[in-house]
């Protein structure tokens, strides 16, 4: 007569281990809500709930990526060279046609802020790259400028703006 051999384990042995893993799952779900609150809901966020951005941390000629709606949102913090080579361009004769100053908000000409999706194929663009030290696509060399404008390659448009205000000097609130 065939026996079970003792290493396979048993009905009793599955029942044990699957309350083991009920148990976990429950210890998890008992500390997921002391974390959930600290942070804003997930699914609001998708959704499109707005966003803060503290910009005291991102220094001059810096660029740092938040997210906003699922989207990357590049946000930099230009120097007087970067404002001035946006700046320096005959604008009308641009691909999109559009001056720098429409591109950011007034007293925080500074300020870039972007959305990070590249208007051929919606590829995310490397900051301080290309021939205009803007933004530099590598599924097709696109090349953006200091002020997201397109200035060569594939795409079309200049990169997207976000819908953002200043709530103070140092923080913008996305969307
Ligand atoms: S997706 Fe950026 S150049 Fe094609």
């Amino acid at each position: 007569m065939a026996t079970m051999s003792s290493a396979e384990p048993t009905r009793r042995d599955f029942l044990y281990i699957a309350t083991g893993v009920v148990a976990a799952t429950g210890a998890l779900a008992a500390t997921w809500p002391l974390i959930s609150q600290m942070n804003p809901d997930a699914s609001t966020i998708a959704a499109g709930a707005p966003i803060e951005v503290d910009l005291s941390p991102i220094a001059e000629g810096q660029v740092i990526k938040v997210f906003w709606r699922s989207k990357p949102i590049f946000i930099g913090h230009r120097n007087k060279k970067e404002i001035d080579a946006a700046r320096a361009v005959d604008w009308h004769t641009l691909p999109d046609p559009q001056p720098d100053q429409k591109r950011v908000k007034e007293g925080h000409d500074q300020w870039l802020v972007l959305i990070g999706i590249c208007t051929h194929l919606g590829c995310i663009p490397i900051a301080h790259q290309g021939e205009y030290d803007g933004f530099f696509c590598p599924c097709h060399g696109s090349q953006y400028d200091t002020s997201g404008r397109i200035r060569r390659g594939p795409a079309p448009l200049n990169l997207e703006l976000p819908p953002y205000e200043f709530v103070t000097d140092n923080k913008i609130k996305i969307g």
